[in-house]
């Protein structure tokens, strides 16, 4: 595998995914009864965008950047999902050797769970999670979460589903955030991966990061994902889907946009996304924007 998330860390896709899974990490919080998240793709849980590989592209500019420069009333003035983002990344920013610090999901869970939560971190290059465990170590020194409610694995994340649903809390988020260097394989797999979730927890909340490279691939993929899944009348799956481009969507510049469909979505985080969503847009994409978002 050539992935390296570090090329990428904090850029406009992050922003948008990050920003939402601390909204649906809220949302689960709602309830006192604990839940299990599941990071299939965790990678190294923090980045540091001083590194070689993060200063190719400097992806962060358009994005976790752009963020932290909206200052004073402008940044009051923001939804409070951008707030508390923005809020978490200036706070690890403030630890020691953490000046360039961009933080990946785990380590946003981590801020985010409760002593009653459980997290399985799960990373299959063996470099990423040696350098995930390290990141954790120091997070969850600051988290509410115990150190035995957090297992870190080096394995592949679609296959451990198996293992670790239906859960006992009987309650779990998924994030399935996977690389997509073969698109339709990892569309593919993520849709199979959301149909033996769904076959084992029915009321998981399920959210699928995906590049939108063509608008046209992702929309055809969307439009099969429900009848790919298990059909539980007793439970039939809900879907939001998320989406932001900063690029018409079907241009060739690689990465036009980033979705998120959210499976069972928690209680009313559809309309704090209505809220949210173009905010982080007009922020992401600024006049004269080429690109645009959706909530539906
Ligand atoms: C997009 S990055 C994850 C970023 C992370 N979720 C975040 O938001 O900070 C994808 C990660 O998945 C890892 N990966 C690729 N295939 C995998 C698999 N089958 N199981 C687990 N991890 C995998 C890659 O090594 C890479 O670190």
């Amino acid at each position: 595998m050539k992935y390296r998330h570090a090329f990428h860390a904090g850029n406009f896709a992050d922003v948008h995914k990050h920003v939402t899974l601390l909204a649906l990490l809220g949302a689960l919080a709602r309830k006192d009864k604990g839940f299990l998240f599941v990071d299939t793709h965790a990678g190294r849980g923090c980045y540091d965008l001083a590194s070689a590989d993060a200063r190719k592209g400097e992806e962060f500019r358009g994005g976790v950047e752009r963020l932290l420069g909206v200052g004073g009333s402008d940044a009051r003035a923001l939804p409070e999902e951008l707030q508390d983002y923005a809020h978490l990344v200036r706070a690890l920013r403030n630890q020691p050797h953490a000046r360039h610090a961009c933080p990946g999901s785990p380590w946003l869970a981590l801020q985010r769970l409760r002593a009653q939560d459980r997290a399985v971190l799960i990373e299959t290059q063996q470099s990423e999670h040696v350098a995930l465990r390290e990141a954790m170590r120091d997070a969850v020194r600051n988290s509410a979460v115990t150190a035995n409610h957090l297992v870190l694995e080096c394995a592949d994340g679609y296959a451990r589903l198996k293992h670790w649903l239906p859960n006992v809390e009987r309650r779990a988020l998924v994030l399935i955030d996977p690389p997509y260097e073969d698109t339709r394989g990892d569309f593919s797999a993520a849709a199979n991966a959301t149909a033996e979730i769904l076959k084992r927890l029915p009321t998981a909340v399920i959210a699928i990061w995906y590049p939108i490279k063509d608008g046209r691939d992702t929309d055809q993929w969307l439009a099969s994902l429900p009848s790919r899944l298990p059909q539980d009348a007793a439970h039939p799956p809900q879907f939001l889907q998320s989406e932001v481009w900063i690029h018409p969507r079907d241009t060739r510049v690689g990465l036009n946009g980033s979705g998120i469909v959210i499976v069972n979505p928690p209680w009313q985080i559809a309309e704090r996304m209505q809220h949210w969503l173009p905010a982080l847009h007009a922020l992401l994409d600024p006049a004269p924007a080429r690109g645009g978002w959706r909530v539906r």
